[in-house]
């Protein structure tokens, strides 16, 4: 008899559980909410290699930083986000700075993000590398005349440098390293100086930098290194036409190294989702994806001179600025104001 009532308790209690897991199971539904700046066919595929490894299925938005950031606020704590990846730091600081962030950390994503390619508290974790470099005219320059940023503000540069305008990110964040690494008065001067050198004022892209390199508008472009891969694999034959005439060369390698970036992900505060999003930023920085983005968007991977893609091996190994990434979004709004003052629009 009680042994019956034994077996009737361990019934009910597996009946208790089973009905337990059963309405837990709704709610952990296996999926990760992805608000990205990021517009690659590539990461796509990404996604697809990680929703078959772990059977969480990816939902992306793509938007501009700018617009994602803005409407996860509107959003608040309805927002359905998990992660925001954006393709710089300066937009990730932003993100974090307007409180829509959260911190997240795990042995694997300390081990495989170098520590100055992440927030020190886990608000956001890098997991590709753009250097941005001096681009040269192969027919016109010897890089043998090239050495620093700073050497841009030299006169002998005057009507030779071509550079996109300072209301874009990128250049925002390398005066930001210039500002970390010389002071804000000297790179006041600085930006006066290469903004006096310019072969024209500030306009088009990174790529239209480089393609007024190949057409003699220039001699010297600033723009980022991935740019050269998007126009060597270019379906415009005149774009191809135009790789084939310019060089990439990483400055300040006697010094500090190259100023480089990332393209990384933050969790979102108010992310329902939040033991997914940590697997997926394990997963973007993991060996597996860290492999692939040097030969899909001509990236570096985390460990920058670790790559076999035969494009960025032949620009040769560099040293890179070891100045921790969060200082870019730190001084982003003084780079803003000095770009200003400079008259560099
Ligand atoms: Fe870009």
């Amino acid at each position: 008899m009680k042994q019956l009532s034994n077996h009737l308790k361990l019934i009910t209690i597996k009946t208790f559980l089973s009905a337990f897991v059963f309405t837990l199971l709704p709610v952990s539904a296996e999926e990760v909410n992805v608000y990205s700046h990021r517009h690659y066919e590539s990461d796509d595929k990404l996604f697809k290699e990680f929703t078959k490894n772990t059977g969480i299925k990816v939902n992306i938005v793509k938007a501009s930083a700018d617009a994602l950031i803005e409407r996860i606020k509107a959003e608040g704590k309805q927002s359905p986000a998990d992660i925001l990846i954006t393709a710089d730091a300066g937009r990730l600081v932003r993100a974090q700075d307007a409180g829509l962030l959260q911190t997240a950390s795990s042995p694997s994503l300390n081990k495989q993000v170098p520590k100055h390619m992440r927030d020190k508290d886990g608000h956001w974790y890098g997991f590709t590398v753009r250097s941005r470099v001096l681009i040269y005219s192969k027919e016109r320059i010897n890089p043998s005349q090239l050495s620093t940023y700073e050497d841009l503000a030299d006169p002998k540069w005057k009507g030779k440098l071509l550079a996109r305008s300072s209301s874009n990110i990128y250049n925002q964040s390398l005066l930001a390293s210039i500002i970390a690494n010389n002071g804000k008065q000297s790179a006041m001067k600085w930006a006066a100086a290469v903004r006096k050198n310019m072969a024209r004022p500030p306009e088009g892209s990174d790529r239209d930098q480089m393609r007024a390199v190949a057409a003699g508008i220039g001699d010297v472009a600033i723009a980022n290194t991935y740019y050269v891969g998007l126009l060597v694999n270019s379906s415009n034959p005149k774009d191809q036409e135009v790789a084939k005439k310019v060089g990439v060369f990483f400055p300040n390698q006697k010094g500090r190294g190259a100023h480089i970036n990332i393209s990384g992900g933050g969790i979102v505060k108010w992310s329902k989702n939040k033991a997914n999003a940590v697997k997926l930023l394990e997963f973007l920085t993991g060996p597996e994806a860290q492999e692939q983005f040097p030969n899909a968007t001509y990236e570096f991977p985390l460990e920058i001179n670790s790559t076999n893609s035969e494009l960025l091996q032949s620009w040769g190994k560099f040293k890179a600025d070891p100045l921790s990434l969060s200082e870019l979004g730190k001084l982003n709004s003084e780079a803003v104001k000095i770009f200003a003052l400079s008259n560099w629009k």
